[in-house]
């Protein structure tokens, strides 16, 4: 007997067959099929041959392949159970599917969001102890030829790397209980007509496994990774979806952001241009400093400031002090309050920096409760410091209590929440926990937005962001490098979440020097903000900063909600990327060079996105290529109007780039 199922977004659609009552297969993940589609005989259509050296079925390929299946590839979970189907609960766009083996049970549940053309696919498991689930798994069509993971390190995240299919397994396990630098849990997979995206929300380590078997067929699966076996487990959400391109997923996936995972603590709030402190001055905190300091930020147009490490305990170095949430008086006498009075009275508001998950041995904290720890007692230290064990509610309760009363006492509104050392061993339940304690805070204290930050990229996915507003994305404040994070980072984050910040002249994790235009513009792209002593910056290195910051400001809003392309570029240290206004009436285009350029002029550029309406193009940014531009090039003087379609089609020539520069563009309908 076999029963079907089908969940449509605009232009997709998900079949899911149940032979005889077992866990389902993805019969059909692709182009949208016509309603009233006899998914019967889809199925049909796809049923296997069997051959010499087969068994004489051939197993399916589930959501969850079990050993019961005889599945010859790599199992969705550990348990030997033979589920059948108890329920099926249709509604508009959601599915539920729930089979049972005796006492332990397995829901799928499912949902289809037309508008944004995204799936959510979540498993949940009772039953015996298991060591692994994978969120539900989705086969992989014959006209893929690779798939696009991420590598990435601290100060270099996001790096995408290039995996070609072919018989035999790939897979990835992240132990180290952080979504990680090292492989965001998302992947692209390019097919012969467009492109699958699929990325698990969750922050506690990962497994990704891409599968080809000996006969052809394809499955990917995404699960966490557990800390211990257990008998209960959720695995996802998965988020799924497809599209004829790359900047079709990345239009889905912020469409999809933007409805269900975004939290802005007042939506209507352009997001603010921040000030951080940490590049600027690290520990050495004094009230002078920094008020003059944010008297320059806001001079230049920075809307809010953040005190960042060194404010607590005495903390002087990162060696103490973690876990003592307490202003430390012999920096701060009289408390924040005169810092914060005095960033309020230049009309930016005000936020904080704290690491809550960590304690270092040398705190109070550790000396009084050193049993609060997760992991052995003799284990190397990250960073000098612990992880808290956060399934002990006297230790969530304590770090409530300090983070509330801190909230309670300062007018703050914001969080930079960090986590800077990988956890001793993989631990979904820590990740819970800190969703719980973030939630908790969150709802005594409404007006406050928190940013993610692990030493920069080291957890950043779906799920935090849904209870956090802002990803530190990188500790790397050089703007090459920034340059290709975003890129990287770009499908799944949209620009409006992602911080990024002016650093100082000579990079602190690089030693590069980059000139402020480049630094500002590329900072630009994203959650704009400055991180360097404003009090060094000569007077042209401010004037940019000055011009380049009221320039966000002027167009952050339509920037936000339009669309980002990334443009094709054949020489590889190009980046180049444009946003579109929702009405298509603007764009900014950036386009950088970041070493030395493949040829000796940069191809012609050709936009996306726009309409064939006419449009203004000219250079907003200062170009300075020295003697080594002396043509005659229409960007360099007064631009050029063109239709969209001959932007697109034929495009617009960029001057001579030179290495570490960039140019950027804005068009207007005319
Ligand atoms: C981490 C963060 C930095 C800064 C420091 C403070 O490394 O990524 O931005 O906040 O911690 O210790």
């Amino acid at each position: 007997m076999i029963q079907c199922w089908r969940l449509d977004t605009a232009d997709t659609t998900l079949v899911l067959a149940s032979h005889n009552g077992r866990l389902p297969e993805v019969l059909h993940f692709g182009a949208r099929l016509p309603d009233g589609e006899s998914l019967v005989a889809l199925w049909r259509a796809g049923m296997a041959d069997v051959t010499g050296g087969m068994l004489d079925e051939r197993p399916p390929m589930t959501i969850c392949p079990m050993q019961e299946d005889v599945f010859p590839g790599a199992q969705g979970c550990d348990a030997n159970l033979q589920f059948r189907l108890k329920d099926a609960a249709e509604g508009e766009g959601t599915l539920t599917l729930t089979y049972a083996d005796g006492d332990a049970e397995y829901r799928l549940e499912a949902q289809a969001d037309a508008d944004t053309g995204v799936l959510t696919l979540t498993a949940h498991y009772r039953g015996l102890e298991i060591g692994w689930l994978t969120a539900p798994a989705f086969p992989v069509p014959p006209s893929s030829d690779h798939f696009i993971t991420y590598g990435g390190k601290w100060i270099g995240e996001f790096q995408e790397k290039r995996v070609p299919w072919t018989t035999g397994t790939h897979t990835r396990e992240v132990r180290d209980g952080r979504t990680s630098h090292e492989a965001f849990p998302g992947v692209l997979i390019p097919c012969g007509d467009g492109v699958i995206a699929a990325h698990l929300g969750m922050s506690c380590g990962h497994r990704f496994v891409a599968e080809q078997l000996p006969d052809g067929r394809r499955q990917v699966q995404f699960g966490p990774m557990l800390g211990r076996r257990e008998t209960e487990v959720t695995a996802g959400p998965l988020y799924l979806t497809r599209a004829p391109d790359r900047d079709g997923i990345t239009a889905n996936l912020h469409r999809h952001f933007t409805k269900h995972i975004r939290t802005f603590a007042d939506p209507d709030r352009p997001r603010p241009v921040h000030y951080n402190c940490w590049e600027a001055v690290y520990f050495d905190h004094s009230l002078r400093e920094l008020s003059d300091i944010a008297t320059r930020a806001a001079a230049l147009g920075a809307e809010r400031f953040v005190l960042d490490d060194g404010w607590f305990g005495r903390r002087d170095d990162d060696t103490s002090s973690l876990g003592d949430w307490t202003v430390d008086r012999r920096k701060w006498p009289d408390g924040l309050g005169p810092l914060i009075e005095h960033v309020k009275s230049l009309g930016m508001t005000f936020g904080l920096w704290f690491e809550p998950e960590m304690v270092n041995p040398d705190s109070d904290l550790f000396r009084d409760n050193p049993h609060w720890t997760l992991g052995p007692p003799e284990q190397p230290l990250g960073r000098n410091q612990l992880v808290l064990d956060l399934s002990r509610p006297e230790v969530v309760d304590y770090l409530f209590e300090w983070i509330d009363a801190i909230l309670t006492e300062y007018d703050i509104d914001y969080i930079k929440w960090d986590h800077n050392r990988p956890l001793p061993f993989p631990d979904h339940r820590q990740a819970a926990a800190t969703y719980a304690l973030i939630d908790r805070l969150r709802a005594a204290h409404p007006g406050v937005e928190i940013e993610t930050c692990a030493s920069g990229g080291g957890r950043i996915d779906w799920g935090i962001l849904k209870r956090t507003s802002r990803v530190w994305l990188s500790d790397s404040n050089d703007a090459l490098e920034r340059m290709r994070i975003q890129a990287g980072a770009l499908p799944w984050l949209p620009p409006c979440v992602t911080g990024s910040h002016v650093g100082p002249r000579t990079c602190h994790t690089s030693g590069r020097i980059l000139p402020m235009e480049l630094r500002a513009w590329v900072a630009a792209q994203r959650s704009f903000g400055f991180e360097m002593n404003l009090l060094e910056l000569t007077p042209e290195e401010s004037e940019t900063l000055a011009r380049v910051t009221t320039w966000w400001k002027a167009n952050r809003d339509w920037l936000h909600r339009g669309t980002v392309h990334q443009l094709p570029a054949r020489d590889p240290e190009q980046v180049a990327e444009m946003t579109v206004s929702a009405d298509k009436s603007r764009f900014a285009v950036w386009l950088g060079q970041r070493g030395a350029p493949a040829d000796i002029l940069p191809d012609r550029l050709r936009l996306s996105g726009l309409d064939d309406r006419q449009y203004k193009v000219r250079m907003i940014s200062h170009y300075d290529a020295g003697w080594l531009s002396r043509g005659d090039n229409a960007l360099k003087s007064d631009g050029v109007q063109l239709s969209g379609t001959a932007l697109m089609a034929f495009g617009v020539q960029p001057p001579v780039l030179t290495p570490a520069s960039i140019i950027v563009l804005e068009g207007e309908a005319a």
